[in-house]
């Protein structure tokens, strides 16, 4: 499509009371002005620029990289706004699309189908209308008696009480011939509060005899601006919504889909079950045939085929197919579990990882340890990682049997097969095979043929 586009993301967005840049507050776990580049991209534009302002540095790192940013110093109005992008615009393309940063439910389909109108139409200028069910607050369109040639758009604070009672508003999304649009740009004239209504340009075309289209949205929640907090709710409940139901299509069951919390990032594989009050957040990807939740909270993790999570917290973890945590477990960064592992009842395990197979079923702390398949931690058991100033490392081997309540002061090994007695706190290295307990554990039998070592 030969066509530029320009998003306008300068404003402070004073309703939104927040010292984040309003097009910066996260929707379904990303800034909604990501939502906003994301449709504007799959329009392929010639090319794209935002227009920066209000907390700019911010703003700009999160527009991210191949998108050119221009900086509007002072904030005085939209038409003042896409005049800052003419140096990096004019000339690019055909046609100039507009869009605002604080209204991330617009579709591509909708901008493709407004722009296809305003070719069909022959229009200088082409918006997006609708009729929402209070048009307080939004710029009414006026139109001839006949209700048909539009000829300008009247902001609410400059309406008269008859253009107030029009239904028919602005969504803010304009579409331009761009040979047209800027001369006519610096045309515009200041209004008393010393802004400059991109919204001019409408009765700037009319008055010239151009065509100007009204191009009306099916679904009114596409062009909500999300200037307060009570509309970043709304708007989030929709995109909730969307995700969720693009998930449903993709073979993915949710029990209670209205308490299911799927950020948009977030990618899951066919035939895995979602139980209520689940929350898949960040760069999660979750495999095929899962059961999560009720109650599982999901954060920057992986998850293969076939994993279970009840009631627990996962956050920047593996987990290998089929292995299983909860109820009431906690995953915390770097934590690995290999494949089959069960952790059960109130563990928690921190940057380490657990071989295939092992069990840890109740009341267990593993940090800073590497753990070999199919070894048992006995309920109660503690890496003692910590030593006031720095973390150490303990490594348990394969198939090794830690007993209930077991104390492994690190930096300390278990060799493969060791058995450690319940209660026992371990300050040595145990060898392969050797039975060990008490406090301080000693080692009080080793397979046949070798020897404790004294001391
Ligand atoms: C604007 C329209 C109104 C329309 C409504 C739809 C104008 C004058 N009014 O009003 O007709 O019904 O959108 O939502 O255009 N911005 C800048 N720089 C500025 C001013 C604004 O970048 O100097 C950006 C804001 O960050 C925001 C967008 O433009 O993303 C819209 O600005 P806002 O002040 O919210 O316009 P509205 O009052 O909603």
């Amino acid at each position: 499509m030969n066509l530029s586009i320009v998003i306008l993301a300068a404003g402070q967005g004073t309703r939104m009371k927040s010292a984040r840049p309003k097009v910066l507050h996260p929707l379904a776990g990303r800034p909604m002005l990501s939502f906003v580049l994301d449709a504007a991209r799959a329009l392929e534009p010639a090319s794209l620029v935002v227009v920066i302002g209000h907390g700019a540095e911010q703003v700009r790192q999160a527009a991210g990289e191949g998108v050119t940013c221009v900086v509007q110093a002072e904030q005085l109005g939209t038409g003042h706004a896409v005049q800052q992008a003419e140096a990096a615009l004019a000339g690019r393309a055909e046609h100039v699309l507009v869009l605002y940063g604080d209204t991330p439910l617009i579709r591509p389909e909708t901008l493709r189908q407004l722009v296809a109108y305003h070719q069909a139409e022959g229009a200088v200028a082409t918006l997006l209308t609708f009729r929402p069910d209070d048009p307080t607050g939004y710029g009414r369109i006026v139109r001839d008696v006949e209700g048909r040639r539009l000829l300008g758009i009247v902001e609410e604070k400059e309406a008269t009480p008859q253009q107030r009672a029009i239904g028919e508003v602005s969504g803010g999304v304009f579409c331009f011939q761009d040979g047209w649009l800027w001369p006519n740009l610096a045309r515009l004239q200041r209004h008393p509060g010393g802004e400059f209504y991109l919204t001019d340009l409408a009765a700037l075309a009319a008055g010239q005899g151009e065509a100007v289209a009204g191009f009306p949205v099916a679904d009114p929640l596409e062009v909500i601006g999300l200037d307060n907090r009570l509309k970043l709710a709304q708007a989030e409940a929709e995109m909730r919504r969307r995700i969720n139901e693009r998930w449903m299509q993709a073979g993915v069951t949710l029990i209670h889909p209205d308490v299911t919390y799927i950020e948009a990032e977030v990618e899951i594989g066919a035939d895995t079950v979602i139980w209520p009050h689940t929350l898949l957040q960040g760069r999660t990807r979750i495999g095929q045939g899962c059961i999560l939740g009720p109650g599982a909270v999901i954060r920057d993790s992986t998850l293969g085929d076939r994993c279970r999570v009840e009631l627990s917290v996962v956050e920047g973890a593996i987990m290998e197919e089929e292995s299983e945590i909860g109820p009431f477990g906690h995953l915390r960064q770097g934590a690995h579990l290999g494949p089959g592992v069960h952790l059960g009842n109130f563990g928690e395990v921190k940057n380490s990882y657990l071989g295939p197979g092992v069990k840890m079923g109740h009341f267990s702390y593993l940090g800073d340890a590497t753990v070999g398949a199919g070894a048992n931690i006995g309920a109660g058991t503690i890496t003692c990682n910590f030593d006031g100033r720095r973390k150490h490392r303990t490594i348990i081997g394969e198939r090794a049997f830690i007993g209930s309540d077991t104390m492994l002061v690190a930096p300390v090994e278990i060799g493969a097969g060791a058995k450690t007695g319940a209660g026992s706190v371990v300050t040595h290295d145990l060898p392969a095979g050797a039975v060990a307990y008490g406090v301080p554990a000693r080692v009080k039998s080793l397979p046949e043929g070798e020897e404790p070592e004294v001391g």
